[in-house]
This record gives structure tokens, C-alpha cells and sequence, in this order.
């Protein structure tokens, strides 16, 4: 099936490479694994793809990685944090609608096991910083129940940098009661109040140095999920990341700069704890964007076509790098087909657990990576979202696939513009109309999406629509549920939290739940 070797092989492989140099993994124990996800960072905003935005730390771990340049994830926050954690697309898990508003009752459904819980299985202590974003509605859908010994971050999809604090998020629904305004920050089960003022990518930096600092990270494996605020909106940013950038006149986009400079540093002040513990050689870091940019909010996917919630290359179309002294053939770039989902079978083989009986949607990439073999992958669904509809909004059917080269998009693909940095001017023509229809793209030889070739390749068409039609026989009911009054943090002493018990009462009641 999947064509993988197995750890010891690739250890095997590694120490014939390198038999020379005195410094190998340590073959007994499988690597740390620090996986980054950035929020809403565009394809345009790191320094190797000749952004303005300075990135020094990550473009040195880039360069010496491998970065994937054919890489995708899915078009916005929840739908590629699922996939990510489950290793399944959305139509597998009834989230193709799209994002989980906080008082949505939602989450990944609790028969799928996550990749945390794989992780510990095989001997890995599990943390999760940042943001959670896949379900928080009963204790059970909380990243403590689903495989992280910690957690330390926020639950919903947006919050203020500063103090904490999130509204509905909900952009249709008019709160009945209250403002709906509460703190969203926790550690473990606990809701945090003292960290109101403090730059959250100072918080959740702090935190990874810290767990690396901690001696009994020396003893084990462990596997840091260090989701990022950053850099998503609201535009937020100490003026010490700011000034560099006087000179980019567009506020946003200055701010922007500032948050992603911040993040930057966050990540060195992470590998040089890795260096002062000696930990460096024996791990793994991922480095990836949950989506496109948001260019009403700084971001930027020039020269990628349209940008965060749509299925043009510019929402979808990731960033992402892998480092690690483990990579057989690193200081390239792979232009092998990845997607999201692949990080769950990808990162149980390195940590040596297998997902024997899972019924994933994402590939075993390690020999893609490390060794530059053929990807296991051929064609990636990016969605199919059906008409998702209630008394909120009103979603049309829209759907992408791609086979080899070739990527068709049906239905409203969302956003179609180009639209080049804040200071560009735009060389060709960049003005994209939103309207529904049916688009074919050579994406190999064609990544602006600039020549629709539906109506020159019928056969072509046909091929890809069996192939959602396919996909869409296997979907299973999506879920988008109407907010629900009882998530209002005013009932729950200001703070977001899970508002219903668990349907089984094995886990303590929502009543006692921390404060
Ligand atoms: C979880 O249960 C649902 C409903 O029965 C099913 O459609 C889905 O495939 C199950 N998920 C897994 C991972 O088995
Ligand atoms: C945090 O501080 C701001 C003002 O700086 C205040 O408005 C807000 O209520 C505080 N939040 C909490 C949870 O104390
Ligand atoms: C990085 O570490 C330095 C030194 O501890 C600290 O001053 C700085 O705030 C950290 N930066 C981030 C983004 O966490
Ligand atoms: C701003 O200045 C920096 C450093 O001097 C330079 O690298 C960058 O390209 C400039 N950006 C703009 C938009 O002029
Ligand atoms: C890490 O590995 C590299 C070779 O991959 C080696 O040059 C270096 O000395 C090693 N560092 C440590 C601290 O073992
Ligand atoms: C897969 O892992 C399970 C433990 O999670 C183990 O019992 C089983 O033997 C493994 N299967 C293979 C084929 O390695």
C-alpha cells in the first residue's frame, strides 16, 4: 500500500550516510518532534520567497530542511487543524462547512483518534501551545481528553493578542445577551486570568522553551504542537517588531511585518533552547500555515491567485519546511506532493508507531522527505462543501480536486483576484471576477491559475468531476450547528469553556468545570 521503510531501516540508511561523522541519532529512541503552525501566514510573507518580511530564523532552518514547494493545506483554520490531527479529510469528519464559531456545539468527532494519542502510545510526552480550534463544546473535545498531557493556549479561532479575550467570532449572529466577551486562555483545564497584557507569541514562545528546558525532556521523546497566534488578525504587535518597517506604508501590512518578525524570534529562542540542551541533532521540527494569507489583514500569496477561504492556489497553497538532522538528503527543496493530512501517518512512522486498521486520507511522506523518493500521493481532494445552510449563512456548493498536474475547481471558488504586495503595482492584470462556474488548471505549468482549460480538455473535466463524485459517495453528513445560548462565557464566570457535559459521564462535571 503505503511504501514506507521502517525506522530502523531509515536509522540504518542514516548511519551508512553519515558513518564518518560521530554524531548520529540515537537509534534507540525516535526524535522529538516540534510541529509549528502558523495562523493565516501567507505564501508571499517568508524571506525565501523574496518577501520584504525579514524571517532570518525560520529561512536558516529552511535552508537547511527541505522545503516543500508542492505542499497544501486546506482553505481555512478548522478544516486544516482536523486534518492535521485526524489524518482525514473533512468530508470524513463532517467539517467541510468550514470553521467552528465558538458557540458552535462542534468538534472532531471523538471516534477519531488524534495524532497526540498515537504519539503516546508509542512513548511520547504530548503538548499543545496555542491554538486549539477543533472542538471545545463538552470536556471531551478539550486537547487534554484527545492525547496532550498539556495544554497551554486558547480554544476558539480568534482572540485579542493581549488580554485574552474573544466574542462570538461569529459574524451573523447578533448576541442576545451580554457581549459575549470572556477570556479564552487555559492551562490544562484551568482558565488563565494573569497573563492579561502579555503578547500571547511571547506566552506560547515561552512555554516550548520551557517544556525543552525541562530535564525530563531529556528522558523520553516528546512532541510540542505549538499552534501559533500568530499571525492572524486582529493586527497586534509590540512597536519593537513595528519600527523595522517604517518604510512599508500600508499600516496593515507594517503590523503584519511586526507580528511575523515576533514569530520569527519566537521560533530562534526555540532552537536555541534546542541547542543548549543538546537537543538539537535529536529533533524534528515542521514548520506550516494552516491557510493562504489574509490580505484584508496583512497578509500576502503573491503571485498566487486569490487568498485565505478560497480555493484558489492562495488560499490552499501552503508554506511549510521540515529540519532535522534525521532528513537523509537535506538543503533541498521538494516540489513532491504533500498535503496536510500526511503529517499524521508521516509523524507516527517517525516516532516508530504504525496506523495499522486507521482509515486515513493522508500518506506516509517520510521517503518523500528524507529521501526525495516519489510521493505515495497522486491527487489530493481540497474539499467538497456542500450547500451549508441555517438561519446564520448560507454557503454555496462548491468543491476542488487534483490529479497529478491538474486541478479542477466547481461552484464558487471564492475570492479571484491577485493581488501583489501593499506598494506593488500589479505588472499584469490582477482584477479576478467572483462568480460560480467551473475552472481547469494546469498547475504545474500554469500556478497563477491564469488559463482556464476547461473548455480545451473535456476528457480532462470528466475525469476530475468521477473523481469528486467518487469522494463525494464516501462523505459523510456535514455538520454545522446553530450557535448554541448556553456558550455565552456571562453564564460561565467570563470565561469560554465547555458548556455541556459529556454525553457519558465519565469524565467530571461540566459544573466543577476550573475557573
Ligand atoms: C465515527 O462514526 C461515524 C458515525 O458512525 C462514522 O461515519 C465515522 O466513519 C467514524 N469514524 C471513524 C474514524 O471510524
Ligand atoms: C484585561 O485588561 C483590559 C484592559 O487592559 C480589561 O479591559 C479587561 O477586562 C481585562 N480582562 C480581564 C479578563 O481581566
Ligand atoms: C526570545 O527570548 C528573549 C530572551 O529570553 C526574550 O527577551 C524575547 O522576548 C523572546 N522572544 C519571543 C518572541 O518570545
Ligand atoms: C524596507 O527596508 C528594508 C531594509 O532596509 C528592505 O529590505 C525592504 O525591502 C524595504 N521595504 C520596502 C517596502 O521598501
Ligand atoms: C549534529 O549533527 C551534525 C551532522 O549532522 C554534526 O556536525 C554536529 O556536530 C552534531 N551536533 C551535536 C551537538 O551532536
Ligand atoms: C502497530 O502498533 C500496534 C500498537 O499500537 C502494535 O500492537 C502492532 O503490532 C503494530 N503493527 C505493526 C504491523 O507494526
Amino acid at each position: 500500500m503505503q511504501r514506507r521503510k521502517s525506522r530502523i531501516e531509515n536509522m540504518r540508511s542514516i548511519v551508512t550516510f553519515f558513518v564518518c561523522l560521530s554524531a548520529v541519532v540515537n537509534s534507540d529512541q525516535p526524535p522529538n518532534i516540534i510541529f509549528i503552525l502558523a495562523d493565516d501566514y501567507g505564501y508571499h510573507d517568508i524571506g525565501y520567497h523574496g518577501s520584504e518580511i525579514k524571517t532570518p530564523n525560520l529561512d536558516k532552518l529552511a535552508e537547511s530542511g527541505v522545503k516543500l514547494e508542492n505542499y497544501y493545506v486546506q482553505p481555512i483554520c478548522t478544516p486544516t487543524r482536523s486534518q492535521l490531527l485526524s489524518g482525514r479529510y473533512q468530508i470524513h469528519t463532517g467539517l467541510q462547512c468550514g470553521v467552528i464559531w465558538a458557540p458552535q456545539p462542534n468538534g472532531i468527532p471523538l471516534n477519531d483518534t488524534l495524532l497526540p494519542e498515537k504519539m503516546k502510545k508509542v512513548g511520547y510526552a504530548t503538548h499543545a501551545i496555542g491554538k486549539w480550534h477543533v472542538g471545545f463544546y463538552q470536556p471531551a473535545y478539550l486537547p487534554t481528553r484527545r492525547g496532550f498531557d498539556s495544554f497551554y493556549g486558547y480554544l476558539t479561532g480568534r482572540e485579542d493578542y493581549l488580554t485574552h479575550m474573544t466574542g462570538t467570532g461569529y459574524p451573523y449572529l447578533q448576541p442576545k445577551r451580554g457581549s459575549w466577551n470572556g477570556v479564552d486562555f487555559h492551562r490544562n483545564d484551568q482558565v488563565v486570568r494573569n497573563e492579561n497584557g502579555t503578547y500571547s507569541t511571547y506566552l506560547f514562545s515561552r512555554e516550548a522553551v520551557n517544556i525543552i528546558n525541562d530535564p525530563d525532556s531529556q528522558n523520553g521523546p516528546f512532541f510540542i504542537y505549538l499552534a501559533y497566534q500568530a499571525v492572524h488578525g486582529p493586527l497586534e504587535a509590540p512597536d519593537s517588531y513595528v519600527t523595522p518597517y517604517m518604510n512599508i506604508s500600508d499600516r496593515n501590512r507594517r503590523v503584519y511585518a511586526g507580528m511575523v518578525s515576533a514569530m520569527d524570534e519566537g521560533v530562534g529562542n526555540i532552537t536555541r533552547a534546542l541547542a543548549k540542551n543538546g537537543l538539537s541533532n535529536s529533533t524534528l521540527i515542521v514548520f506550516s500555515t494552516d491557510n493562504g494569507g489574509q490580505v484584508h489583514a496583512g497578509g500576502n500569496n503573491w503571485p498566487l491567485r486569490g487568498w485565505k477561504r478560497s480555493l484558489w492556489e492562495g488560499g490552499i497553497k501552503g508554506v511549510g519546511f521540515v529540519h532535522g538532522s534525521m532528513i537523509n538528503q537535506p538543503k533541498r527543496i521538494s516540489t513532491k506532493m504533500i498535503h496536510v493530512s500526511d503529517w499524521y501517518p508521516t509523524l507516527v512512522h517517525v516516532a516508530g508507531g504504525n496506523v495499522t486498521g486507521l482509515k486515513l486520507d493522508g500518506y506516509n511522506q517520510w521517503d518523500t522527505i528524507s529521501n526525495d523518493s516519489d510521493s505515495p500521493r497522486t491527487e489530493i481532494l481540497h474539499n467538497i462543501q456542500p450547500t451549508c445552510s441555517n438561519s446564520y449563512e448560507n454557503f454555496t456548493y462548491r468543491a476542488a480536486v487534483r490529479i497529478g498536474d491538474w486541478k479542477l475547481i466547481v461552484g464558487n471558488p471564492g475570492n479571484s483576484s491577485w493581488v501583489p504586495p501593499p506598494g506593488m503595482k500589479c505588472p499584469t492584470t490582477c482584477a479576478g471576477n467572483v462568480t460560480t462556474g467551473m475552472w481547469l488548471f494546469n498547475i504545474a505549468e500554469d500556478p497563477e491559475e491564469r488559463n482556464d482549460l476547461s473548455d480545451a480538455y473535456l476528457k480532462k473535466v470528466k475525469e476530475l468531476l468521477d473523481r469528486i463524485e467518487y469522494y463525494n459517495s464516501t462523505a459523510v453528513p456535514a455538520r454545522y450547528p446553530d450557535p448554541d445560548l448556553m456558550a455565552d462565557p456571562a453564564l460561565h464566570d467570563g470565561a469560554w469553556v465547555p458548556w455541556q457535559k459529556d454525553p457519558e459521564s465519565h469524565f467530571e462535571s461540566v459544573l466543577n468545570f476550573g475557573t
